[in-house]
């Protein structure tokens, strides 16, 4: 083939081509890391709240059982927040003394539950199961980190799909029906915890 360009444009632009997919490699790259990394999916940043609750001094210092407050956990799909009557327990001797403690009596008058903000709230189109799991074994800590030494509550997972998925692809179902729900998908075996329906409905 006739030599379009001199060797030396010729060594110039293969340069700028090597330099030019390395830019894009670089680019999808950081690309990639972002949209994966910690930040996106919220890890380690507390959500604001109607009173500054800490696990530390109530979970940690106190010792009291997780199950006190969130009651739900072990029944339910969902672990369920304390009412203000569970904090006001302990707290009537102090919350007339204190603002801090006015959203519960605001709670209380409007017979609601307290405005708590969730730093774990999976989107609508996910089915998730507290009771299934702590019935398998899974800890708290395994999915939420040590709560108990959190002054401000906060992700410790990304609980992306990836995430899930993850646990899934290993573990065993204990229950009959899961077992049972087992089936290929796309004509692949897949484990059973990994099939979609079980998350998506
Ligand atoms: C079993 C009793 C008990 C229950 C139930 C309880 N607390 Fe406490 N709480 C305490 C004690 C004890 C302290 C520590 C007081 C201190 O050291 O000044 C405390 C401290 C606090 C503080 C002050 C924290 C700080 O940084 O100084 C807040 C706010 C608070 N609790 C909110 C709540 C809320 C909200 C609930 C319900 C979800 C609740 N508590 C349930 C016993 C309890
Ligand atoms: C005295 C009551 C109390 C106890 C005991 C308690 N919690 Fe909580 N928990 C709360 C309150 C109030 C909130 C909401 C405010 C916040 O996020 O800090 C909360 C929030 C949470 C959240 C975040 C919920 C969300 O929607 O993102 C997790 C996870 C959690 N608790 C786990 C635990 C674990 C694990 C334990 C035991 C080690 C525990 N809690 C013990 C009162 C309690
Ligand atoms: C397999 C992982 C996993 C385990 C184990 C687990 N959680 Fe959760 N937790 C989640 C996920 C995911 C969410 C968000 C659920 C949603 O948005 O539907 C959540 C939400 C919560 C919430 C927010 C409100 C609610 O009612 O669900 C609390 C409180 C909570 N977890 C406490 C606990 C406690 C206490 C334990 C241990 C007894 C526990 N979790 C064990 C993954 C887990
Ligand atoms: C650390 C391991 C682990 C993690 C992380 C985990 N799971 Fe699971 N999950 C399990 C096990 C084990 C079972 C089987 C429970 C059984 O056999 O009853 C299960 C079962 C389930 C079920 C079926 C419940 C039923 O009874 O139908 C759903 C839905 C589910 N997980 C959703 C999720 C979602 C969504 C996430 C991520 C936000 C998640 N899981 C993260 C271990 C895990
Ligand atoms: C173990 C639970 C689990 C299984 C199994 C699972 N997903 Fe998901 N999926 C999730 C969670 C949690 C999210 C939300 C977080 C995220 O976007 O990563 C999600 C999000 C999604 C989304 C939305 C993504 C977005 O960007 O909003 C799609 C689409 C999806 N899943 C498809 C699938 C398909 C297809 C399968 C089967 C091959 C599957 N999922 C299996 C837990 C699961």
């Amino acid at each position: 083939m006739k030599q379009l360009f001199s060797p030396r444009a010729d060594r110039l632009l293969r340069g700028f081509g090597i330099i030019g997919a390395a830019a894009l490699v670089l680019a999808a790259t950081v690309g990639f890391a972002l949209s994966r990394s910690d930040g996106t999916w919220g890890v380690g940043t507390p959500a604001a709240q109607p009173i500054p609750f800490s696990h530390a001094i109530h979970a940690g210092q106190i010792g009291l059982d997780c199950r006190y407050c969130h009651a739900g956990v072990e029944q339910a799909a969902d672990a369920g927040m304390p009412t203000a009557e569970t904090c006001l327990g302990c707290h009537s001797q102090v919350w007339n003394v204190s603002a801090q403690f006015a959203p519960l009596q605001t709670a209380l008058a409007l017979g609601r539950p307290v405005t708590w903000s969730s730093v774990h709230r999976l989107p609508e189109h996910v089915r998730f199961q507290h009771a299934a799991h702590i019935g398998a074994g899974v800890t708290c800590a395994q999915c939420h980190g040590p709560v108990e030494t959190m002054a401000r509550t906060v992700k410790t997972e990304t609980q992306s799909m990836g995430w899930c998925l993850d646990c899934h692809r290993e573990a065993t179902p204990q229950s009959a029906s899961l077992v049972a729900a087992s089936h290929a998908q796309f004509g692949v075996e897949v484990p059973p915890l990994a099939n979609c329906s079980t998350c998506h409905r």
